[in-house]
């Protein structure tokens, strides 16, 4: 079923149809569902529907809501999209009167709100997944506040650190992703409703009143804005997409910790995979597959972007497309989140000592704190450092002596052999 034959002198052509018809709007039924409601709730109390014919709507409108909620809702391939699923539906189970649904509507403004609707909840989602992902990193953070790791620079050891310290770098990361969340939220929170197919509509609506049925803070400014933008649906994608990098690099760490070489982690066996081939592996596919869905979601936020570049005013058939990017990430993500956060929670994490060259720098504020010019004291120890290292040894092997021999600043206590 299409919601625009009059004009037409015959039906679409099968490669149309195969070619412009897109499923992924399926998801939207719950949303598309909310917002008709409020849609008739709007049209009754401007009069343009009778108190009854807006109670048959609503009733038939909440049988779709239960058909959708419990899984029930009978999809045919012929309808072209959601919007037309439900109206054909309601026709279905109320008769005539649904004809009166697209009363000062269009699909231009109703799946700019379905967006709207459903970005709002899964950001809601999003944010409490990275928060459960933050608690599990607390909980192991809380474990090591004392146990000491080298802090890496250039993937080079660098100064000793609390394990605790390190983890929370993630933690630190993951919370600004939950305000950008929060954020994006607020561009988020403005109906479209009742801008029509763009032009508004010579009947007398009331967007003020269905953005506020609906939870709104505030409705459109521009009508054809209200159905062209996608900026805020693309600000729900970077942040989703800034997330993933930010998970991609907490994945990065727990792949190294779990390597032989490293030695810092072992992953619960429910959080690894095996190999079909070696029978001793024990693999981290989960953070690998999170810096893999990382990239792709690179790659749709680039295409959402890409999609609207160029783009005229207002509403074009381009923005169907949207949804396939930001769902296949927001997806993505929502199920990264809730693996790595298991994880983290079956993680027994056991580092070894950072080696003593660790602590060079610590010698040489040792020496500033006793009034050297840092540039001084990091000659100092460079050149100590230098020796040891022609000598095999390390910078933990210097005796109480050698070090006062170092420079007159230095004092037994100083030195980092036991
Ligand atoms: N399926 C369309 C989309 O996702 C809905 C709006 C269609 N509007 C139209 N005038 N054809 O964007």
């Amino acid at each position: 079923m299409t919601l625009w034959g009059g004009r037409f002198s015959e039906g679409p052509d099968e490669a149309l149809w195969n070619f412009t018809v897109s499923h992924a709007d399926r998801r939207l039924l719950a949303v598309d569902v909310q917002g008709s409601i409020a849609h008739v709730a709007g049209l009754v109390k401007v009069g343009l529907l009778t108190a009854e014919e807006g109670a048959t709507l609503t009733g038939g409108l909440t049988e779709i809501a239960g058909e959708a909620a419990a899984g029930s809702f009978s999809w045919h391939t012929s309808d072209e999209d959601v919007h037309t699923a439900v109206e054909r539906r309601l026709g279905e189970l109320v008769g005539e009167v649904a004809g009166k649904l697209h009363t000062g509507r269009s699909r231009n403004d109703q799946v700019a709100l379905d967006i709207r609707l459903y970005l709002k909840q899964a950001a809601d989602e999003r944010i409490n997944g990275i928060l459960g992902l933050v608690a599990a990193l607390e909980d192991q953070a809380g474990e090591h506040e004392d146990t000491a790791v080298p802090s890496y620079t250039h993937l080079q050891q660098a100064q000793p650190i609390s394990l605790a310290t390190h983890l929370r770098a993630h933690v630190a990361a993951l919370s600004r992703d939950v305000e950008r969340f929060r954020d994006a939220m607020k561009r988020l929170d403005v109906s479209p409703l009742g801008a029509g197919a763009g032009g508004g509509s010579r009947l007398p609506l009331d967007p003020a009143y269905t953005a506020e049925v609906l939870g709104f803070s505030a409705f459109f400014t521009n009508t054809i804005d209200a159905v062209s933008a996608r900026d805020q649906a693309t600000e729900y994608l970077y942040v989703a997409t800034q997330t993933f990098v930010d998970l991609s690099r907490l994945a990065e760490d727990l792949v190294l910790w779990a390597t032989t070489e490293f030695g810092w982690a072992t992953f619960g066996d429910a959080h690894t995979t095996g190999s079909s081939a070696m029978p001793q592996k024990k693999n981290p596919d989960i953070a690998e597959l999170t810096r893999g869905k990382a990239a792709s979601a690179i790659g749709d936020l680039t295409g959402l972007l890409a999609l609207q570049k160029g783009l005229p005013q207002s509403y074009n058939r381009d923005l169907q497309q949207d949804k396939e990017h930001l769902f296949r990430v927001d997806d993505d993500l929502g199920r990264a989140l809730s693996a790595l956060t298991g994880m983290i929670r079956g993680a027994d994490l056991h580092p070894p000592e950072p080696s003593s060259w660790t602590r060079a720098l610590d010698l040489a504020e040792v020496l500033v704190e006793r009034g050297l010019p840092f540039r001084e004291a990091h000659e100092v120890v460079g050149r100590l450092v230098s020796r040891l290292v022609s000598e095999g040894r390390e910078l933990g092997d210097v005796t109480a002596e050698e070090l006062v021999s170092e420079h007159s600043l230095f004092t037994e206590a100083d030195a980092l052999h036991p």
